[in-house]
């Protein structure tokens, strides 16, 4: 077993400085010896460098911020990604910002039409050009994945090959009056910290689970926004949002989808070493990580 680390400094989905940073911290902190320590074969030959794609004069399209950056830079990534999956590799990608996902998921899709996203984030990341009220792309791309909203010709080449029915989320609690509306039109499960209060996590990652992948039979791509977490377990982040998963409930929904054996993908995004304390960037980064060794197979005991 290989896992292909994707590193992407990348910020240009949001209009924070740092978040770029995050990949280099969590690699930094150790994340290759520590998934080598699983038994992991690890191929990583550096973070991904797009400042060649950076110089493209790019004024906003509509209210879209840096959209061709975005677009080039997320291509560039489907790229990649899709060319380790197709090795039989799993890419893990660090982020970075969200807008990310737009590539890796379009990667995952070329190698496995038939794979299920399970998206854990405190935001919805839903919203079409004409929705959005921020223009920042990292709060969009699962509208492109889809295939809702007008169509923007700089990312014509996102192909809308993901299913509305097979995407589900965990942990939401900060969702745009737009996106409720999206999510209602199109049925999208959704487990909001709501669920997660009512059922508890272990039902709440079952029920995601009978939703997207009944027989348990389809590949999984598990983006993680370290935003879904709460504040107080991972501040180093963007766009935080009180009322979010604790430690354990984070670790749990990564255990439970590294026991179904079908995890083809990972992604790990938003995490921002120069916002908060030292203290709460060491925190944030050791959650990044400790989240990512969960995923790939590290049990409790
Ligand atoms: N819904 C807001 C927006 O569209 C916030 C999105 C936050 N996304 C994220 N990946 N942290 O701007
Ligand atoms: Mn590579
Ligand atoms: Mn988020
Ligand atoms: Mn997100």
């Amino acid at each position: 077993k290989t896992v292909a680390i994707v590193g992407c400094p990348f910020s240009g989905g949001q209009p924070k400085a740092g978040v770029d940073q995050g990949p280099i911290s969590l690699v930094e902190a150790g994340i290759v010896s520590q998934l080598e320590g699983l038994g992991w074969k690890v191929k990583f030959d550096g973070h991904h460098q797009f400042e060649e794609i950076s110089a493209v004069n790019d004024p906003p399209i509509g209210i879209l911020k840096n959209p061709r950056l975005v677009s080039r830079v997320t291509k560039s990534v489907a790229g990649v990604v899709g060319g380790h999956a197709a090795k039989g590799e799993l890419p893990l990608t660090l982020g970075g910002d969200h807008s990310l996902a737009m590539g890796t998921i379009s990667g995952t899709l070329s190698k496995y039409p038939n794979a299920c996203v399970v998206w854990i984030d405190a935001h919805a990341d839903i919203n079409t050009i004409e929705s959005t009220e921020s223009g920042n792309i990292h709060g969009m791309p699962l509208s492109f994945l889809i295939g809702i909203g007008s169509k923007v010709d700089e990312f014509s080449w996102v192909k809308p090959d993901l299913k509305a029915d097979s995407l589900v989320y965990i942990g939401l609690r900060d969702v745009d009056t737009n996106e409720k509306k999206i999510l209602k039109e199109n049925n999208i499960k959704v487990f909001s910290m709501h669920d997660v209060d009512k059922y508890g996590i272990g039902k709440v990652v079952e029920m995601a689970l009978d939703h997207v992948n009944p027989n348990r039979d389809r590949p999984i791509h598990l983006s993680f926004d370290v935003d879904a977490l709460d504040p107080s377990v991972a501040p180093s982040t963007g766009t935080p949002v009180r009322g979010g998963l604790t430690f354990r409930e984070g670790h749990y929904i990564c255990e439970a989808i590294s026991e179904t054996g079908l995890l083809v993908a990972l992604d790990m995004m938003e995490v921002n070493p120069s916002l908060a304390d030292e203290a709460s960037v060491k925190q944030t980064v050791a959650v990044g990580c400790s989240l990512v060794r969960s995923a790939l197979g590290e049990t409790l005991l």
